[in-house]
This record gives structure tokens, C-alpha cells and sequence, in this order.
């Protein structure tokens, strides 16, 4: 059966992946940092997988044993949180290394073990993103670690495209989940965003290759 794995699937975005995909009966891969985190999932049926984006060792240990030979999706949905929240205020090279390592390193480190797999189904590697990494957005100082990094991950994305060309890379913007940094009317829930993204998901091609979805495209016309 076609396998769904769900990269960052303890919590929010990854978890409402992995749950919605489940109810609709898909074989679904989760990973968190810590298994104990993926319970709820796992008694619905998911297969959990420790990884944490962090570690070389954790990431060569999965690397090593991760085998789907029908891995038709693979969905990027991790986030370390922490950033700066402050004007123009510089992260710490540790906060910048967490930001750049979930977002970019990772998945530089996987995408040559996950690919040739979503290659031979010809599936698709969507990266959970934000519309802060889109040049055009109107910028600003805050959350420098973070904006810094999804944008790098757009380049890392157009390179894999260049070397798996049968694989459709995505990046979607979620839209904006309710937090204490956010403004009530921008928010919409989880649940909302996520059964959007696997609608959208449906229509993607392969002439959709390499593109960035913003949360507005994602709204049907
Ligand atoms: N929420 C929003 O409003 C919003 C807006 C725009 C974009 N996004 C994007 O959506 C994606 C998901 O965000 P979210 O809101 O769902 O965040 P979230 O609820 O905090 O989930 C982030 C997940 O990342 C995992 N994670 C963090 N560091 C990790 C590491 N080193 N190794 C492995 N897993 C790690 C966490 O799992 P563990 O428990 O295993 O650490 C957690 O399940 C991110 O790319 C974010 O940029 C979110």
C-alpha cells in the first residue's frame, strides 16, 4: 500500500498530518525525537520512527535502516520554535544552528536517502513552510533565524529538483496557527490548514514541480 511519511509528527501541523491521513486509511510513517512522543499515533495504526533532526547520529541511524519501498509521500513538518522575537535581534550562532539544522541541514542530509524512494513511486517531498520565505514578502527584523532558514531551504529545494527529477518538490505555507505572537484575524486552525494542504496535494503534478505555495493560493477559487 502507497506510505505517507510525516517528518516532525509529535505535535501541530505533523501531527494533524499524520491524523487526518490515518482516518482516510493511509499507511502513514511518523518520526518525532523521542517515540514516546508518536503514542497516539502509533494506536491509530501509524508505524513510528525515531529522529532527531538534530544529531548526525540519529540522523545516520535512520538513514541506514529507513527502507518504504512504496513511499509515494514524504511531508517536512518540523520546527525547532525558538527564534527571535525581538526587531533586528540577532539569534545566537546556537538558535541560528537550530533553525538551520531542522530546516535546511536535515533535510539536506535526507532528501539523497528519501528521494530515490519517492523517485521509483514518482511521489511527492513537500516541505511544511511560511510565506516569511518568500522573497516578496514585506520584511522585517523579527524571527531572523527562522525567516533566514526556510529561505535557504527554497535553495536546497531547487537543487534536489535538479538531481531527482522525477520526484515533485513542494513548499507550502501552512498560514498561521493561533500563538501569542500572532493576530486573531489571520488565525486558522490546524485542522483548517492541513485539510487545505491534502486537497491542494491532490492536484499537484509534476508541472507543479518546485514551486512555493502561499496560504492564499491554497484557498480554492
Ligand atoms: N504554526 C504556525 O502558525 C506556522 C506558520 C507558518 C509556518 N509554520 C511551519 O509549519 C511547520 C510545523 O510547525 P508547527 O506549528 O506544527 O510546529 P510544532 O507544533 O511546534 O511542531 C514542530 C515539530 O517539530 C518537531 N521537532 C522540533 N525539533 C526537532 C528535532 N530536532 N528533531 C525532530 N523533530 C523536531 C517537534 O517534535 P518533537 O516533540 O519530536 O521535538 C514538533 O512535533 C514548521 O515548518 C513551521 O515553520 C507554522
Amino acid at each position: 500500500m502507497p506510505s505517507t511519511l510525516v517528518i516532525g509528527a509529535a505535535t501541530g501541523i505533523g501531527f494533524e498530518f499524520a491524523h487526518q491521513l490515518l482516518e482516510k486509511g493511509h499507511n502513514v510513517l511518523v518520526t518525532a525525537k523521542e517515540t514516546s512522543h508518536l503514542r497516539e499515533l502509533e494506536k491509530m495504526g501509524a508505524r513510528g520512527i525515531e529522529l532527531n533532526l538534530d544529531s548526525d547520529d540519529s540522523l545516520n541511524s535512520f538513514c541506514d535502516r529507513f527502507d518504504a519501498p512504496d513511499l509515494t509521500t514524504v511531508i517536512h513538518s518540523a520546527d525547532p520554535i525558538e527564534t527571535t522575537s525581538k526587531q533586528n535581534e540577532v539569534p545566537s550562532r546556537d538558535l541560528f544552528g537550530k533553525n538551520m539544522s531542522t530546516h535546511v541541514y536535515a533535510p539536506m542530509r535526507l532528501i539523497p536517502q528519501l528521494a530515490p524512494m519517492i523517485a521509483a513511486t514518482a511521489g511527492r517531498y513537500v516541505f511544511i513552510s511560511s510565506d516569511t520565505a518568500k522573497m516578496s514578502t514585506e520584511a522585517c527584523g523579527v524571527a531572523l533565524a527562522f525567516r533566514t532558514s526556510i529561505a535557504a531551504l527554497n535553495m536546497l529545494i531547487r537543487c534536489a529538483a535538479v538531481e531527482y527529477p522525477q520526484v515533485c518538490f513542494l513548499s507550502l505555507s501552512s498560514g498561521l496557527m493561533p500563538s501569542e505572537t500572532t493576530k486573531v484575524e489571520e488565525h486558522i486552525s490546524v485542522e483548517q490548514s492541513v485539510g487545505k494542504i491534502l486537497k491542494l496535494l491532490q492536484r499537484t503534478t509534476r508541472t507543479t514541480n518546485v514551486q512555493f505555495f502561499d496560504y492564499v493560493r491554497h484557498r480554492p477559487q
